[in-house]
C-alpha cells in the first residue's frame, strides 16, 4: 500500500505514468466513469479549503465512487481531543482511501503510519502540498508541452506557501530547470530548502526582491498569496500583504508566451485585469487539479483501466 506525502514519493517516471494518465482521462471521461464503483474516499480537513477538498470529491464522484468527510478540526472529534492516529484507524474502517489536510507539518505523515488505507497529504502547515504540485505539473506539462528547460519565477510568500516548496523539489529533477525567487526578505524560501534542495543538487537560482526585474526572463510566473494564518502577529501580515501585486503593466514586460499559475485563492496579488489575459492560466489549472486527483485515485488503489 502507498501514501502520498511529498511529490518525492513518485519517481519521474511514476509522475510522467500519472499526468498521462489524468491526460487521458481529460480526453476520455467516460472511459473512468465507473473505475471507482462501490469505493469511497473520505476527506478529512483540519483546515480550510475549497478547491482540493471540493477537486478531491469531484474526482472520486467522477470515477463512480463516493465521499464522506469533514471540512473542519470543530466538526471531527478532534475537537474534544482526538488525535490523527485514532481518528485514522477509524477512518480505515469507512472508506477505501483518504485525503488528510492539517495545519501541522507531519500530521498526514503520522496518520499514513496507523492506517490502513492509502493517505494523502492535502496539505500540511507550512511543509507540503503533493496534490498541488500534481496539479501545476499537469498544468504546465498540458500547455507548454514540457517540464525541463524552463525558467520559472517563485513570487510572493515563499517562506510558508507549501505549494512552493512541493513544487522546487518537484521540478528539480526535470532538466535545465532554473528558477527566480522573488519575495521580500521576510519571506523568502527558507534555507533548509535552498541548502538541502537547490544548492545540494547544483540548481542555478537567483533571489531578487523587485518582480518588474524577472518579469523578461520568465517562462512561468508562479504567484502566491501571502499565508495569512501562519503569521505569528497581524502588524507583519497587514505589511507584507499587497508586496507583490500583478498587474497589466507588469505583464507587458513578460514574454509572449509566459503562462501565470497560481495554486489560489488569490486574494491581492494578481490584478483581476490579468484575468483576461491569454497568458492567465490560473482558473484552468483549477480545472487539471480535478483529472491529476482523478489519476492519483486511481494509481494509489492500483485500478486499471483497460
Ligand atoms: C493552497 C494551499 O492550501 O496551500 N491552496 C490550494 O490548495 N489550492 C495555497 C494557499 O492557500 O494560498
Amino acid at each position: 500500500m502507498r501514501h502520498l506525502m511529498s511529490p518525492m514519493d513518485f519517481s519521474v517516471e511514476e509522475l510522467d505514468k500519472l499526468l498521462s494518465l489524468a491526460m487521458d482521462i481529460e480526453k476520455n471521461p467516460k472511459k473512468y466513469a465507473h473505475a471507482c464503483d462501490g469505493k469511497k474516499l473520505a476527506t478529512c480537513f483540519y483546515e480550510p479549503s475549497t478547491r482540493t477538498r471540493l477537486s478531491f470529491e469531484a474526482a472520486m464522484l467522477n470515477l463512480g465512487g463516493s465521499v464522506l468527510g469533514f471540512s473542519s478540526a470543530d466538526s471531527s472529534s478532534a475537537a474534544k481531543g482526538e488525535s490523527v492516529s485514532d481518528t485514522i484507524r477509524v477512518i480505515s474502517c469507512y472508506a477505501d482511501i483518504c485525503a488528510m489536510r492539517h495545519p501541522k507539518e507531519g500530521a498526514p505523515l503520522v496518520a499514513s503510519l496507523k492506517s490502513t488505507i492509502p493517505v494523502i497529504n492535502a496539505g500540511d502547515g507550512g511543509h507540503q502540498h503533493p496534490t498541488q504540485t500534481l496539479t501545476d505539473l499537469l498544468t504546465i506539462r498540458s500547455l507548454k508541452g514540457h517540464l525541463g528547460d524552463l525558467t520559472i519565477g517563485l513570487c510572493g510568500d515563499l517562506k510558508f506557501g507549501r505549494t512552493v516548496h512541493s513544487l522546487i523539489h518537484a521540478l528539480i529533477r526535470y532538466p535545465n530547470i532554473r528558477f527566480l525567487l522573488i519575495s521580500p526578505e521576510e519571506l523568502r524560501v527558507p534555507s533548509y530548502i535552498r541548502e538541502d534542495v537547490l544548492d545540494k543538487n547544483n540548481i542555478p537560482y537567483k533571489e531578487v526582491e523587485r518582480l518588474e526585474d524577472a518579469m523578461a526572463d520568465l517562462d512561468i510566473l508562479y504567484m502566491t498569496r501571502v499565508q495569512k494564518e501562519r503569521f505569528f502577529n497581524e502588524e507583519d501580515y497587514v505589511r507584507m500583504k499587497d508586496f507583490y501585486i500583478l498587474d497589466k503593466a507588469k505583464m507587458a514586460l513578460a514574454k509572449q508566451d509566459m503562462l501565470v499559475l497560481h495554486p489560489l485563492p488569490r486574494v491581492n496579488e494578481i490584478s483581476v485585469e490579468v484575468d483576461d489575459d491569454p497568458r492567465a492560466a490560473y482558473f484552468k489549472q483549477a480545472q487539471y487539479g480535478v483529472y491529476v486527483r482523478m489519476a492519483l485515485i486511481l494509481t494509489l488503489l492500483e485500478v486499471e483501466v483497460c
